[in-house]
């Protein structure tokens, strides 16, 4: 009898031993330990042996059987840490990307983050306006009345069914939001996405960046201006940098101005990238309008300011010598990579 036990014990460890992941659980429970399994019949037989005798026995029976229940919780447990764990499968042989390889600041924003720098050490404000533009601030606002020729100016994307909803064409519909939230005097930078539904090319993308920038106070003039604007030229490109101003209709400034800077390639003898011109075109400025100064609640006769848009976009693409502005939001890593 004492043998018969031991060996139960045995058998049943070694089945618990070598589980396999399909066998189930259940199944050797009620084989071993079940209403009709192994260790009930044996006990059964018990019922055979003699008084004294199956008092020492059922002792032993017992025993058996809290070894065998334990044994049997314990692989129980094993088996749901393995189900666990099997879950939360993390594969150490993945490969992973180099610890030092961090990715880094799109030359867009570089230039960005310099001209703020400079802006903010000039005593300017940084401010913010939508992409999603109503018609008023991006054109209406800014002296261009809804029949005006000067809409051509700029491809607009407009909003199916919302004819008053425009992706801005600029940064300058901020000029207007701007005076009216915080009044004169004022100087602020507004860098931002744009879109023109433009055909693009080497210079001229959907997408692009432009930093906006407006001074409002008593007694400003033309040269104000045109020295801030030769500042940032320099502070850019270095101080051998130059920069003409050359007259150009904007309806939201008079006099209007174009700023251009020397090409990058070919250093003015004229290539594809400047249109054989020796100059690109990186800016438009001028002396706000009174009609915009009046929009934005500010009364020209006392005061009046200047604007500039710069192309952001642009501005990085001379600076890192970039020769096609479809690179710029094209997403590809081997060219932000060069950066
Ligand atoms: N918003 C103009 C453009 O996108 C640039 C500009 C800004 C011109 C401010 C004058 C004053 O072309």
């Amino acid at each position: 009898m004492q043998q018969k036990f031991s060996d139960l014990k045995k058998t049943f460890d070694a089945a618990l031993a070598d589980l396999k992941d399909g066998v189930d659980l259940e199944e050797i429970k009620n084989k071993f330990l079940g209403r009709k399994g192994y260790l009930a019949t044996l006990m059964k037989e018990m019922a055979d042996l003699a008084d004294d005798e199956r008092k020492a026995i059922g002792r032993l029976a017992n025993e058996t059987k809290m070894a065998m229940e334990e044994g049997f919780a314990r692989a129980e447990a094993a088996r749901k840490t393995n189900q666990i764990l099997e879950g939360e499968w993390l594969d150490v042989s993945e490969p992973v990307f180099p610890a030092d390889e961090h990715g880094h600041l799109h030359p867009v924003t570089r230039v960005q983050e310099e001209l703020e720098d400079l802006f903010t050490s000039m005593g300017f404000m940084i401010a913010d306006g939508p992409e999603l533009e109503s018609d008023f601030f991006n054109f209406t606002a800014l002296n261009i009345p809804p029949t005006h020729p000067a809409r051509d100016m700029q491809d607009t994307l407009y909003i199916k069914n919302h004819p008053d909803q425009v992706m801005r064409t600029q940064t300058s519909p901020v000029q207007v939001r701007a005076m009216r939230k915080y009044g004169a005097p004022l100087r602020l930078v507004v860098p931002g996405r744009c879109f023109r539904n433009e055909s693009t090319d080497a210079r001229h993308e959907h997408t692009f960046y432009q930093l906006e920038g407006l001074v409002v106070d008593k007694g400003i003039n033309f040269a104000h201006m045109k020295a801030s604007l030769e500042k940032v030229a320099k502070h850019l490109f270095g101080e051998e940098a130059e920069m003409r101003l050359r007259p150009k209709f904007y309806p939201f400034v008079e006099p209007g101005v174009r700023g251009e800077v020397t090409c990058f390639l070919c250093h003015g003898k004229g290539c594809r990238v400047c249109k054989n011109s020796g100059w690109l075109e990186v800016l438009g400025a001028g002396l706000v309008h009174p009609n915009v100064l009046r929009e934005g609640g500010v009364d020209p006769n006392e005061y009046q300011g200047f604007a500039f848009g710069f192309g952001l976009s642009r501005l990085a693409m001379l600076k890192y010598n970039i020769d096609d502005a479809r690179l710029m939001q094209g997403g590809d890593v081997r060219f932000l990579q060069q950066f």
